[in-house]
């Protein structure tokens, strides 16, 4: 066994695959960044206590998931799971909410831990890209998010994924339904732990993949025909949003989320080429969270996508992004003197703007050619002490092969010009 090694059910991020990461994260939130979001950073840690009540006690997510250490001090915390209780609770203590100006939108991008089974597209430590919007309800808000994110997954190329939408009902109608639920799940021939899960989170058991649960769930009561009049309206809004944005959605009346507090609104993004670890993305309305973390009523929605498994769905529908060269100009020095005049040069063209690499440790001329053609620069700048006793250097074009002369005092414009 190597001893280099990343903890289980975590990978690196190196060149060239960090490259897209980074595209990604960038094309997820670009969509936020022109409709009206701001960004926000929270620490990689919250009490325990904030996810306990947010997230939710009966969810596998604060149960079992969680990493949690008690610090020096005694104080109970937690790598965040998730990311929405942690920035409902930064706009809570900085009084977002209050400056008169709701709904507060924030969008966030970080690193996420979940203590679950590693496989593909599951990882103990992931990414997100997600947006909140905190203090209004409206149905047109719940589209704007949905067609955000759709708008984002397209802006990237990608094709083959699905929008499954549901409403969870509120406060009113949900009580209702969900005793209708227990009663009807009461009923069946299944184990103890789905049993319990009857009295702790009924819902949840609809969620079970297994098929002989399954099949004995036909005929549960739905959610769907136990909305009361306000949801079903509300619902229909966004139905009819989505349908004039042209976002096409598959209603999924079973679709229950693995976080206890959304309300209304919930949707899911899967993608087809991922296998069992399918969500791409999720969210929806979570209107009591702001209350059950001590926080005013607050109705509230929002979505997170997940990075690492974005990049997956791009690898399985062969979508390579087009992204900037990272080396534009590759710098060959022969000889001492020639090191220390191109070197100057290397500076000067990346305050330029250029982006600019150099041959260093002193390398042979076919190693160093070598060196330039794997950076994927479009140009090499070649010099020895003959070139430089002529005020020259040479300039290649690494994909044409041409090369000639330029004087030295002009090869940053020369440069500039070329690139332009
Ligand atoms: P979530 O569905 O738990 O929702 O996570 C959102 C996305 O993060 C998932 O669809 C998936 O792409 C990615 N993800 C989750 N767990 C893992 C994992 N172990 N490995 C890799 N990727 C993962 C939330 O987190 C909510 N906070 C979303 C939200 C925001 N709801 C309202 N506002």
């Amino acid at each position: 066994m190597s001893t280099f090694k990343a903890p289980k059910g975590t990978y690196d991020l190196i060149p060239p695959v960090s490259e897209t990461f980074l595209a990604v994260r960038d094309a997820l939130s670009a969509p936020l960044r022109r409709a009206g979001y701001g960004y926000v950073e929270t620490p990689g840690f919250e009490s325990v206590e904030l996810f306990a009540r947010g997230v939710g006690e009966s969810t596998d997510i604060v149960t079992k998931e969680m990493y949690t250490l008690t610090t020096k001090g005694g104080d109970e915390l937690a790598l965040r799971p998730e990311g929405t209780a942690s920035v409902l609770r930064a706009a809570l203590e900085a009084s977002l909410h209050k400056a008169g100006n709701l709904p507060v939108k924030l969008w966030y991008s970080g690193s996420y831990y979940r203590y679950e089974r590693p496989q593909k597209g599951r990882y103990r430590h992931f990414s997100q890209v997600g947006a909140e919007a905190i203090g209004a309800e409206d149905p047109a808000l719940d589209a704007e998010l949905i067609i955000l994110a759709v708008d984002a997954y397209k802006s990237l190329g990608l094709r083959n994924f699905r929008l499954l939408l549901n409403s969870l009902g509120d406060k009113e109608c949900r009580p209702v339904y969900r005793a209708a639920l227990q009663e009807f799940l009461r009923g069946l021939d299944l184990d103890e732990d789905t049993r319990r899960r009857i009295d702790i989170n009924p819902l949840r058991v609809l969620d079970d993949k297994r098929e002989a649960v399954q099949k004995q769930l036909t005929g549960a009561p739905m959610m769907r025909d136990h909305l009361c009049e306000a949801c079903k309206a509300y619902h229909e809004q966004v139905r009819e949003l989505l349908t004039a944005a042209g976002v096409e959605f598959e209603d999924d009346p079973k679709l229950v989320r693995g976080l206890d507090y959304y309300t209304r609104t919930t949707f899911e993004f899967v993608h087809d080429g991922l296998g069992s670890q399918s969500a791409v993305g999720g969210g929806g309305r979570y209107d009591g969270l702001s209350e059950m973390i001590g926080g005013p009523e607050l109705p509230s929605v929002g979505w997170a996508l997940g990075v690492d498994r974005t990049v997956l769905a791009l690898e399985a529908e062969g979508v390579e992004l087009q992204l900037p060269a990272s080396t534009q100009v590759f710098t060959v020095p022969l000889g001492e003197e020639a090191r220390r005049t191109l070197f100057g040069v290397v500076t000067e063209l990346r305050r330029a703007g250029i982006a600019t690499d150099f041959a260093y440790g002193g390398k042979g001329l076919k190693n160093a050619m070598k060196s330039a053609n794997r950076s994927g620069a479009r140009y090499a700048i070649v010099a020895g002490e003959r070139d430089l006793a002529e005020g020259a250097v040479q300039l290649k074009d690494l994909q044409s092969g041409e090369q000639a002369p330029v004087a030295l005092g002009e090869i940053v414009a020369e440069l500039r010009r070329k690139l332009a």
